[in-house]
């Protein structure tokens, strides 16, 4: 069995972060997100995988490798034409898939549990196709099945009258019949091949589609507020870990922390796990509360951090109270100067959020 995981895309309900860093790159718990994807890829049994990247992408392969460290073998494939849907990702990868059955995986899904029991049910099976489904609050912003009598009879793709509390996650399971299905759908109003209609397909024609719920926790990352979400449960799974004797007597370590090589914690500083720092930090006269991850090389002064993610080479020195953030890579605060005029200065990107 192949795997094809998707990792193209332009993150546009994530900027200004993803102006400069593939989305699936974001740092998760200081890990970036397409790495959880591959761990649970490969617990699952599968060691080829194909990663399907924007034309001329380059960063994932310089980030991710060959596979090497997974004990896989990574093959990009470049998604001519841009994002025609999720369907043309399917449909321009079929060399590279041979006719073998392939579990397709949304890079920005995350989920908790792992997929070893649904790549038994579908060896087993007879289905040719097994989509993961999970229980949802918000169903219309998703894949919805029509299910009746116990079979899906129909998957409607973001209908604003959902016929069931279910979403179709972005973990599926196929046979070389989806190849079929993704050659004769056509592009839907946003002019994009949905894998939704190609589900449809697939049943209109009496192939089988089977279904199975994903136990414990799964998340699609479109926003801020969902990296914010699985960074905080990715980091209540920690467990404490640093050397004890670099901590100064007035600073506190408390819970699950975790503290990366060469980082340097001053005086007067307290961390509150589930916190994970990376290596060569400085910080000081400062509070790092729970649910916080700060990357490699940043520096932190007198400032208070909570439910926050930090990347590498942030530079804060304000005392300021930062809740519920995302900070990309170099970005600096630093204090209001007493000088005039007053008022806060800034350079902000594009589609920058400030509460002030
Ligand atoms: C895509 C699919 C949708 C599925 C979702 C899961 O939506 O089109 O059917 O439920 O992924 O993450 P998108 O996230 O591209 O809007």
């Amino acid at each position: 069995m192949k795997a094809l995981l998707t990792a193209g895309g332009h993150g546009t309900r994530l900027r200004p972060i993803t102006n400069a860093l593939n989305k699936h790159l974001i740092p998760i718990a200081n890990k970036p997100m397409l790495v959880y994807a591959i761990e649970k890829i490969v617990n699952a049994g599968i060691k080829e995988i194909g990663i399907v990247i924007n034309p001329g992408d380059k960063e994932l392969s310089r980030v991710l490798g060959d596979g090497k460290k997974w004990k896989a073998k990574i093959t990009y494939i470049e998604q001519i034409g841009g994002a025609l849907g999720l369907g043309h990702v399917i449909k321009i990868s079929e060399s590279f898939i041979n006719k073998e059955p392939f579990l397709f995986y949304l890079g920005d899904n995350i989920i908790l549990g792992e997929l070893k029991d649904f790549v038994r049910q579908f060896k087993k099976g007879n289905d040719n196709c097994l989509l993961a489904l999970s229980q949802v609050r918000d169903p219309q912003r998703f894949g919805v099945p029509v299910i009746k009598d116990g079979k899906i009879v129909k998957v409607e793709e973001k209908p604003s009258h959902p016929k069931s509390n279910f979403a179709v996650t972005g973990i599926y399971f196929y046979d070389h019949h989806i190849f079929e299905a993704v050659k004769k759908i056509k592009p839907s109003s946003r002019g994009e091949l949905e894998i939704s209609d190609a589900h449809t397909y697939l049943i209109s024609q009496g192939y089988q589609v089977g279904y199975n719920e994903i136990t414990g926790w799964w998340k699609d990352t479109g926003k801020p507020e969902d990296l914010l979400e699985a960074s905080q449960l990715m980091l209540s799974r920690i467990s404490r870990s640093f050397d004890e004797s670099i901590i100064p007597s007035s600073a506190g370590i408390q819970g699950n922390v975790i503290i990366g090589k060469n980082t340097k914690i001053l005086e007067n500083t307290l961390i509150r796990g589930p916190v994970i720092i990376g290596e060569n930090c400085v910080i000081g006269n400062s509070y790092v509360g729970p649910y916080t991850s700060i990357g490699d090389n940043a520096e932190i002064y007198h400032a208070e951090i909570e439910n926050s993610i930090i990347f590498d080479y942030v530079d804060i020195r304000a005392e300021v109270r930062i809740v519920d953030s995302i900070l990309g890579r170099n970005a600096q605060i630093t204090p209001v100067h007493k000088t005039l005029p007053h008022g806060h200065k800034m350079i902000i990107g594009e589609n920058s959020i400030m509460e002030l």
